[in-house]
């Protein structure tokens, strides 16, 4: 497509997104009431449903679209493509349906599945996580679309498995990679910094998430008569756990810094000049009293470019209101690290692994459970499509991108860079303070809207940019 038919794409595809406002938002709350919970197997069908539900809808906008079961036990993936304009650039765009568990339900104001709008926001699980985000590019691609100006060739892969380790689209890419060629991937499940503006992520931190489990006593005790002789896993593991890290957030696993790469001096510029008004944001969109972390580096540097370690859950004994003077058998706790370039999470493990055997106490049997893993990701900022999308997000918004690391994961941009080696775009519209992964989610219906002609414009500058 010539420069000024692009241009006059741009222009009605723009007019169309304005005109279209109320039914893109009803359409995002319609799949917000799918409860898409990939962790919770009872929720499965509604996985399945939303698969159907955004296959249906890319097909309306004329992909030829399909819902690929790719393993047996696993949820299934979109994919979804249009090859009508030869010759120019291609594009993917990936996301997830599925989304985090809703609990703790009664800290919710409306309920999680039951989309609502208050203040300019819309209240919903994944209405950042991912469902705002992939509408926002399903919404671009349709309004191009339907003034008959699509000006490069799209494929979606919305994954139902993100935020519960599965393996179903990191297989899919590896086994279709050959057919799968694109130009760039816009890795679209990042978001806005706390300091308002958008981020295109240079670095992903890795995961290696783990339970540690703890046997004592064959059964549970009375506390009474066997306290004072019988061994605690509970106990134990407390000391275990809080072994893992030193008060001032200095994790204790040998090797574990050994092969943490320092950023650049350039980053450690850029952070020190952020990195005080971070912390105050930090702080309020936390409400916590106080932030922690290592000493001796930038809370920006905490956050993208040094590993961590936390407990997530801790379970053992008796935790119903009131007394039960019980000494428990068994205890386990829920332990995710953080990791960074160039971090191995299979040494970490192993090292993990040895490393708990020597903090045990006597008749106290520990062992170390894998539950998920990622390695920690960089990517470029300066490829063809980074450009595009930095300078679609400085129309739209009227605001300059961060190059920032992100401290979360998304397990399957390893893949996209193994198995098809195209340049990633890793980015989103949620705005900081959205309580992704937390009660009362939302999303700024504002951001949604931008987020719409932000990415019409990047797909009109990608097809320009000769990425092809
Ligand atoms: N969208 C997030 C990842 C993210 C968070 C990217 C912040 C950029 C900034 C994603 O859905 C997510 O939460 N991933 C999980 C992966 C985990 C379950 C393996 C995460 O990071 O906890
Ligand atoms: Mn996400």
């Amino acid at each position: 497509m010539s420069k000024t038919s692009t241009a006059a794409a741009l222009d009605k595809a723009l007019a169309h997104a304005r005109a279209h406002k109320d039914a893109d938002l009803a359409d995002l709350m319609e799949e917000l009431r799918i409860p898409s919970v990939s962790a919770l197997k009872q929720h499965h069908p509604d996985c399945v449903r939303n698969a159907e539900w955004l296959r249906a809808r890319l097909q309306r906008a004329g992909f030829d679209a399909k819902v690929a079961q790719e393993t047996a036990e696993g949820l299934p993936v979109v994919v979804a493509d249009w090859n009508g304009a030869p010759g120019q650039p291609h594009l993917t765009i990936y996301g997830h349906y599925d989304v985090q568990p809703a609990d703790p339900i009664d800290k919710w104001e409306t309920p999680a599945f039951d989309p609502h709008v208050r203040d300019g926001n819309l209240f919903a699980r994944g209405a950042c996580d991912n469902k705002g985000d992939h509408m926002t590019a399903i919404k671009a691609v349709e309004h191009l679309a339907a003034v008959g100006d699509l000006p490069l060739n799209v494929r979606f892969l919305i994954e139902g498995e993100e935020e519960s380790g599965g393996t179903a689209l990191p297989q899919y890419l590896h086994k279709h990679g050959k057919e799968l060629t694109t130009d760039g991937v816009l890795v679209w499940d990042g978001g806005f910094d706390e300091l308002g503006r958008p981020v295109m992520a240079t670095a992903l931190r890795g995961i290696l998430y783990v339970e540690i489990h703890a046997r004592g006593a064959a059964v549970d005790l009375h506390s009474g008569m066997f306290g004072g002789n019988a061994p605690n896993p509970l106990n134990t593991l407390g000391r275990i756990v809080g072994a893992l890290k030193e008060v001032n957030g200095h994790v204790t696993i040998p090797g574990f810094y050994d092969d943490v790469k320092p950023p650049t001096d350039v980053e450690l510029a850029e952070w020190r000049t952020d990195d005080a008004a971070f912390q105050k944001a930090a702080l309020h969109l936390t409400g916590a009293r106080a932030l922690e972390g290592e000493p001796g580096f930038l809370a920006l540097e905490r956050k993208g470019s040094r590993p961590t370690l936390d407990v997530n859950g801790m379970l053992g004994g008796f935790v119903e209101k009131g007394e039960k003077t019980v000494i428990p058998a068994t205890a386990f706790a829920k332990v995710s690290m953080r990791l960074v370039p160039d971090q191995d999470w299979q040494k970490i493990f192993k090292s993990l692994e040895a490393y708990v055997q020597t903090l045990t106490t006597p008749g106290v049997e520990v062992d170390v459970e894998r539950l998920g893993t990622a390695p920690p990701i960089l990517s470029g900022a300066d490829h063809p499509g980074a450009l595009a999308l930095q300078a679609a997000f400085e129309e739209a918004f009227g605001k300059k991108t961060a190059l920032a690391r992100e401290g979360g994961s998304i397990p399957v941009a390893v893949d996209f860079q193994v198995a098809i080696g195209a340049p990633l775009m890793i980015s989103g519209i949620g705005q900081a303070d959205a309580a992704v992964h937390s009660p009362n989610e939302h999303l700024l219906i504002s951001q949604y809207h931008t987020g719409i002609e932000a990415l019409i414009r990047f797909i009109c500058r990608f097809a320009e940019s000769g990425a092809a």
